[in-house]
């Protein structure tokens, strides 16, 4: 029988054994899924995880400290927070093709965690072997990535199809039979926080794969605020538990006329991707309150510099994927 119960019992045990003595880390995004990745595995080896956290620079407004704050205020795990910004900049710099930067930011992740397996060991050197590294990759994650049988390779998730083929890491993927609902529920019996468990999905890539063309600071920065201010009045509207997700894209490489304040400007279109969905693997683009929208917009335009124009996506998935990288 499902239940949530014995999904941990049965990932516990097998944790145990996979790991025996030895070490292992558990990279953090601030996401559902490698929240309740690490609190399974910590409930399995305790002290021998240690949690990583990655500032790539493509996380939204205020995620790094959310991270930093609520993970650990919940399960006193061991954290390390690497700042990679300049890295992930640099490897992204003139790439465009939505599948290079996936597999460049699922590359220099592992990269990422290589340097804090070491940091780690040189640290308590006497100590046994950091080994595996755990992952939050979910049953979509694995099918859409092109793993599951019969299934056409959609896009690589930074996790399962970005993954450098030189990995020397034992993976420990306990979430890889699970959809989004079950790991919430997994979670919540675990005694994670609500605001961890019913956080809306955010990709690992994060914003890297939410500016259409070639990421850079700026187009990051310009980004993160349109996202921010989104993400505000969707909250502030009550809507963060009808919508599943909503993506907020630049289109960077777009540019079009528009009137503002004095006269004629030549910006780039936001967009606004809200679905509503039970699982990610289809989707619905959902019917949002017109003057919610109508305020994202105004705000958007007002408040964000070289945007000009904020359109909506309806499109439902299929034909559409979520995310539009
Ligand atoms: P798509 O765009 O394939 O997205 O319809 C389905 C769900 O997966 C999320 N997503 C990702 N999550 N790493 C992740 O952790 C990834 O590389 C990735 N790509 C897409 C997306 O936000 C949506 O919830």
């Amino acid at each position: 029988d499902w239940t949530t119960g014995n999904v941990i019992d049965e990932q516990v045990a097998a944790i145990r054994e996979q790991v025996g003595t030895k070490r292992a880390i558990c990279g953090l995004s601030g996401g559902v899924d490698s929240a309740v990745a690490a609190a399974l595995v910590q409930k399995a080896i305790g002290s021998q995880l240690t949690c990583v956290y990655v500032d790539h620079g493509l996380m939204r407004k205020d995620e790094t400290e959310q991270v930093e704050k609520d993970f650990v205020a919940a399960t006193g795990v061991q954290l390390k927070v690497v700042d990679a910004q300049e890295r992930f900049l640099a490897a992204l710099a003139g790439v465009s093709d939505p599948e290079e930067k996936r597999k460049i930011i699922g590359r220099e992740f592992i990269r990422v965690f290589e340097q804090a397996q070491a940091e780690i060991i040189a640290e308590a050197p006497g100590d046994q072997p950091v080994e595996f590294l755990v992952q939050g990759t979910l049953y979509p994650d694995v099918v859409e990535s092109g793993g599951g049988t019969g299934t056409a390779n959609i896009k690589s998730h930074h996790n399962v199809g970005g993954l450098p083929e030189d990995l020397e890491f034992k993976l420990i993927e306990p979430l890889r039979k699970l959809f989004k609902d079950e790991v919430r529920m997994v979670g919540a019996e675990l005694g994670l926080p609500d605001e961890i468990v019913q956080r809306q999905p955010f990709p690992g890539p994060g914003l890297g794969i939410r500016i259409v063309g070639e990421v850079t600071k700026e187009r990051l920065d310009l980004l993160r605020e349109a996202d921010a201010i989104a993400r505000e009045e969707l909250t502030k509207a009550g809507l963060d538990r009808d919508i599943w997700q909503c993506p907020v894209v630049l289109l960077a490489d777009v540019r079009s006329v528009g009137v503002q304040g004095d006269g004629r400007t030549y910006g780039h279109p936001i967009v606004l991707r809200p679905v509503s969905s039970e699982d990610a693997m289809t989707a619905d683009w959902t019917r949002m309150p017109y003057d919610v929208l109508a305020k994202i917009s105004t705000r958007i335009t007002n408040e964000v510099a070289d945007v000009n124009r904020v359109v909506l996506d309806v499109t439902s998935k299929p034909p559409g994927t979520i995310e539009w990288e």
